[in-house]
C-alpha cells in the first residue's frame, strides 16, 4: 500500500465514507445505514461498516443477525464487514477511520442519537453525511426552526451548526466538500396535509442551509421486521411470504441508494491514481 505522501493525498487515496447522524434517536439512522451498507456490498462493492453508538449497537447487532442466518440456514448473504467503535481501545476515530480504508471503498457509519465526540470527529471526515428524519417538525426541529403560524423557516437550529463546523473542518484538512443529505424516512403512501408542510419547510430549508433532500424509506411494516434474522430488501429469497409490496420496497431502497449519487468505481480509482 503506498505511503500518503500529506494530508492532501491521504483524503484523496482515501474510501467515501457515509456517516448517518443526526443527534436524535428513533429517526432511522440504523435502519437505513444497514441498507446502504448491504445494498453497496450486493453490488460488489468492498464495504466496512462501524457502528459508533457504542451502548446500542444496532447495525452491528443488526449485521451479526444476518451472520447468524447465514450460519443457520446455510444461505449465502452478501454482508459487509462490520465492528463496534472501542473507545476504551482505540480512543481515535479518525485513525480508524483510516485504517479502514485501506481495504474499503466506502465506509459506513452509524452514529448514535445524541451529541457524541466520536460522531462529531467522524461527521469531519464524512464524504457523504445523510440526515435521516421522519415527516414531523419534531425532526425537522433538529435543523431548522419553523414559524408557528406560517410554517416558514425562522432559523437554522443546532444541528445545522453541527454540520456547518464539520463542513468547515473537512475543507480545512483537504478542501473537500461534505454533501449533505437529508434523508425523509417513512414516508406515507398517502400524502397527508401535515407532510406537504413538513415538506415544503424541508425545501425552503434546504436552500438555506445547503442540503439535498433524497426520499427515504417508505412507512413499512417488513422495516421493523427484518432485524431478527439480519435480512434487508434485497434478500427476497429469505424474506417469508414475500409480496409485491415487498417488490415495491426493494424499489425504494434502490431509488434511496442511487439518490446518495456514491462515487462509481472507477471515480474512486481515479482519486487513488491521481493522489498517487
Ligand atoms: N421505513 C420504516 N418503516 C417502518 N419502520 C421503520 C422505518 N425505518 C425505521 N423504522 C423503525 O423505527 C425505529 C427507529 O429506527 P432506527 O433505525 O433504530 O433509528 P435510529 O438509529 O435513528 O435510532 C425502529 O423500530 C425501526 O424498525
Ligand atoms: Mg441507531
Amino acid at each position: 500500500m503506498r505511503e500518503p505522501s500529506n494530508e492532501r493525498d491521504r483524503a484523496l487515496a482515501r474510501a467515501h465514507i457515509i456517516v448517518f447522524a443526526n443527534e436524535k434517536g428513533g429517526t432511522g439512522k440504523s435502519t437505513t445505514a444497514v441498507h446502504v451498507a448491504v445494498a453497496l456490498a450486493a453490488q460488489g462493492r468492498r464495504v466496512a461498516a462501524i457502528d459508533l453508538d457504542t451502548r446500542q449497537k444496532t447495525m452491528a447487532r443488526y449485521l451479526e443477525n444476518r451472520t447468524a442466518t447465514c450460519r443457520r440456514e446455510a444461505r449465502e448473504l452478501v454482508t459487509p464487514r462490520f465492528e463496534v467503535f472501542d473507545p476504551s481501545r482505540d480512543a481515535n476515530i479518525e485513525r480508524r477511520l483510516d485504517e479502514m480504508s485501506e481495504d474499503a471503498e466506502f465506509i459506513v457509519v452509524d452514529t448514535p442519537g445524541r451529541d457524541d465526540p466520536y460522531a462529531l470527529k467522524a461527521a469531519g471526515r464524512a464524504d457523504t453525511l445523510v440526515t435521516p428524519i421522519n415527516d414531523s417538525f419534531i425532526d425537522l426541529d433538529l435543523i431548522g426552526q419553523v414559524d408557528p403560524d406560517t410554517y416558514k423557516i425562522k432559523r437554522p437550529s443546532f444541528y445545522a451548526e453541527v454540520v456547518w463546523d464539520a463542513r468547515k473542518v473537512r475543507a480545512k484538512a483537504d478542501g473537500a466538500t461534505v454533501d449533505w443529505v437529508v434523508l425523509r424516512n417513512r414516508l406515507q403512501h398517502l400524502a397527508a396535509h401535515n407532510m406537504r408542510r413538513v415538506g415544503v419547510a424541508v425545501d425552503e430549508l434546504s436552500k438555506r442551509v445547503g442540503f439535498r433532500v433524497i426520499p427515504g424509506l417508505g412507512e413499512r411494516v417488513i422495516y421493523r421486521e427484518l432485524f431478527p434474522k439480519g435480512l434487508t430488501l434485497l434478500d427476497m429469497g429469505a424474506i417469508e411470504n414475500a409480496g409485491m409490496s415487498h417488490v415495491a420496497a426493494r424499489q425504494e431502497l434502490r431509488e434511496m441508494v442511487s439518490s446518495l449519487e456514491l462515487p462509481e468505481a472507477a471515480e474512486l480509482l481515479e482519486r487513488e491514481r491521481t493522489a498517487a
